[in-house]
């Protein structure tokens, strides 16, 4: 089945796509039963999925807010951006500065059908929502350039996205790209799946994304390293996203299998 019409974007529902059974996980009612089959399929292999996606958005949450209290960002780029979760990234960088630009970028058509949330936010600020691909970073950075003032900090976000690209896709190509685009005092904060935790259960859980379409891929913290040549990393560097600055009376769980870190660019 397939919504089309005029202006609606074309959302195939015959086969599960990676916004929607995030959505499920997260108890989103976005999602469609391909994306639901695909997500209790996971939750069987890995109990902890829905944890993971939950410990994820805390991630973002956190890094965002001290980007936008400490570092006093007030520009932010967030790729992959998913269906829209209360708070979204806007809210919690426009509840610290209500002034706060945010450009969100996804390529699933189902995003762009939800964008109407991501675009209400403070009247002294601004939202926008740009369809584009990740693997087609110029063409994000010319449509991004519209809203944000490259000469100035910027805070990247590919939360959650990277395990989406494989290197032969040009995942680092579009890292390196996007950064080298940034002024200084700039961040990178990324989060993406690894299998350094749970091999056995994040090797199965690929094994099911694949079977139903979805290219998935574990990068080890060396890997994810990587990613964050020529930046200094933020304390406490890349660890298990629940272990990154958790609030006071936090840490302490169990890991889920993402990594997650802040990068600055000098
Ligand atoms: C797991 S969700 C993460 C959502 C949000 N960033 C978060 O962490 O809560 C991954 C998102 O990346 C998007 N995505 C995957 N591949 C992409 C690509 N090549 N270009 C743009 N977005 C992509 C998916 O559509 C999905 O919305």
């Amino acid at each position: 089945m397939t919504a089309t019409g005029p202006g609606v974007p074309r959302i195939d529902t015959s086969r599960p796509h990676p916004a929607r059974v995030y959505d499920w996980f997260l108890g989103g009612k976005d999602n469609y039963p391909v994306d639901e089959q695909l997500g209790r399929q996971i939750m069987a292999i890995e109990p902890a999925a829905a944890r993971a996606a939950r410990a994820n958005r805390g991630f973002m949450r956190r890094a965002t807010r001290l980007l936008a209290e400490e570092s006093g960002i007030r520009q932010f780029l967030d790729i992959g951006t998913g269906i829209p979760t209360e708070p979204n990234l806007h809210q919690v960088a426009q509840g610290v500065a209500p002034d706060a630009r945010v450009v969100y970028v996804d390529n699933d058509p189902i995003v762009l059908a939800h964008a109407g949330a991501l675009l209400r936010g403070t009247p002294e600020g601004v939202t926008e929502y740009v369809q584009a691909d990740a693997r087609e970073p110029r063409s994000i950075l010319e449509q991004a350039g519209r809203i944000l003032d490259f000469d100035r900090p910027v805070a990247l976000s590919l939360i959650a996205l990277l395990h989406f690209v494989a290197d032969e896709d040009g995942a680092h190509d579009l890292v390196d790209t996007l950064v080298e685009a940034l002024a200084p005092g700039s961040c990178l904060v990324l989060s993406a799946m690894t299998a350094d935790f749970e091999p056995e259960n994040v090797r199965r859980s690929i094994e099911a994304y694949t079977a139903g379409g979805v290219t998935l891929v574990a990068r080890s913290q060396a890997e994810m390293a990587g990613f964050f040549k020529g930046l200094e990393l933020v304390e406490p560097g890349i660890v298990c996203v629940v272990d990154w600055r958790p609030e006071a009376g936090g840490g302490g769980e169990e890991p889920v299998a993402l990594y997650g870190g802040v990068g600055v660019k000098a």
